[in-house]
């Protein structure tokens, strides 16, 4: 289990100098808690690891992992671009104040309308996902007479080892431009010759939650063969190439590698490369998520009801469930927790957490062993900071819980919990149901 700046005292868990306990009673649960000095100790590690010594090298949030205002502000305050995905990440960001040229716009399909906010403000980079995507985008930029800064995405064809739902750069794959010569070419030479796309480079990402640099490496070798053949074709020498993120963190048993083991053998490849064909010279991009705020995170969670089918399983019911983290029912995630309470007591009972949706697959931790829950106690779910709030919806109607950011022992909000007049506020009642 990562502990890292946790802390047991007098029976009850301490995170980032906060007692968990307390902050459940003060903030109700569900609740997500980040903290600040985990965000802010990886941001550390990476800029020593890829930023410094290298001026041009960027790292970009990916805000698909955990996007509200504090999060981006505190990754605009970091040094960090952002990498976003959608019109409403896009208006996030913006309204972080992250200046317009540190957002990169990924993502297959974006609609026209993204594209245009993107044009309009001028953002950093569009990473293009598909042949009628650069269409459409020279298209809104020659209307609003606005150049925009193009990176390809291609599909590597590399299969990395993790869980299907996130693993992206297999050749089969709904991301990407697919590599075949009479595809690709001709797209970069459309790009290249267009008055109003600027190309810059080539983009990957290979997978998500990985712990072997295998897949990395290979799809630097293909963009790197790629890179070459676009010189060899049009002599342009490609000045960025994007790296994606998918670097893993800890959940169970996993073991968080350092920034370093996946980065420091990419650059060397990339330095090889560039000694080996003097004309480049190219700038690295990479996009972490999961692995800037997964650990940073704790969910809190109320025992309510708890059911023990004798000889079968011991159920402990919480106040949230899948609607507040679907990563356990959509793909099987695993997480480990403590009674944050009873943090000092022995785990003597095997016992399945669920939550209070009404499907069952809304089970958050299979089998774990705890002190045996009692109503009342808290639940703290470890390393729940990555696609948990996210990916958080209104199923069943539930509120989604509020954000705590936490830091050095002070604990404020970052996101209000919704209320079910918020859930409620946008529906109406249409004027033909009223006049029967
Ligand atoms: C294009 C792209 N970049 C970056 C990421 C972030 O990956 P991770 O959260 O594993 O670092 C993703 C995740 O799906 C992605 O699709």
């Amino acid at each position: 289990m990562n502990r890292e700046l946790t802390e047991i005292k007098d029976g009850r868990l301490f995170f980032d100098g906060c007692d968990l306990t307390q902050l459940a009673e003060g903030f109700g649960t569900p609740l997500y808690v980040y903290s600040q000095n985990v965000i802010k100790a990886r941001a550390a590690e990476l800029r020593e690891a890829f930023l410094d010594g290298h001026p041009k090298n960027r790292v970009a949030y990916a805000a698909k992992a955990f996007c509200c205002t504090a999060m981006l502000k505190l990754a605009e305050k970091e040094g960090l671009c952002v990498d976003v995905v959608s019109g409403g990440e896009l208006f996030t960001a913006i309204k972080a104040g992250f200046p317009a040229e540190r957002i990169e716009f990924n993502g297959n399909n974006k609609t026209e309308d993204e594209l245009k906010m993107a044009v309009g403000y001028g953002i950093g980079r569009i990473i293009v996902d598909s042949l009628q995507e650069l269409d459409l985008l020279e298209k809104i930029c020659r209307a609003a007479c606005r150049k925009a800064r193009v990176l390809l995405r291609i599909t590597p064809g590399v299969k990395a080892d993790s869980h299907d739902y996130i693993v992206t750069g297999k050749k089969d794959s709904k991301f990407g431009i697919p590599l075949d010569d009479d595809v690709i070419l001709p797209y970069v030479k459309k790009a290249l010759d267009s008055e109003w796309i600027d190309f810059l480079g080539l983009h990957y990402h290979v997978g998500s939650q990985l712990f072997d640099n295998s897949a990395h490496l290979a799809a630097l070798d293909i963009t790197l063969d790629l890179a070459l053949k676009i010189f060899d074709s049009f002599g342009y020498a490609v000045e960025e190439i994007n790296l994606g993120g998918g670097f893993g963190i800890q959940y169970t048993t996993e073991e968080r590698k350092p920034y370093r083991y996946f980065l420091e053998p990419l650059m060397a490849r990339v330095s090889d490369f560039c000694a080996a064909h003097g004309e480049f010279s190219p700038a690295l991009v990479i996009e972490p998520g999961r692995s800037l705020v997964g650990e940073a995170g704790v969910q809190l969670y109320t025992v309510g009801s708890t059911k023990d089918i004798r000889g079968v399983r011991n159920y402990a019911a919480v106040d949230g469930g899948m609607w507040d983290n679907i990563r356990p029912a959509l793909y099987g995630a695993k997480y480990d927790a403590l009674l944050a309470n009873r943090a000092d007591e022995p785990a003597t009972k095997t016992v399945t957490v669920c939550g209070k949706c009404c499907e069952s697959g809304d089970i958050l931790i299979r089998d774990i062993k705890l002190p045996a829950p009692k109503a009342g106690d808290v639940l703290a779910v470890f390393s729940t900071g990555a696609y948990g709030y996210s990916m958080a919806s209104n199923y069943n109607r539930n509120t989604v819980p509020g954000v705590v950011f936490i830091k050095d022992g002070r604990a404020e909000w970052a996101v209000k919990p919704q209320t079910y007049e918020y859930i409620t506020a946008l529906d109406v009642i249409p004027d033909s149901l009223s006049e029967e």
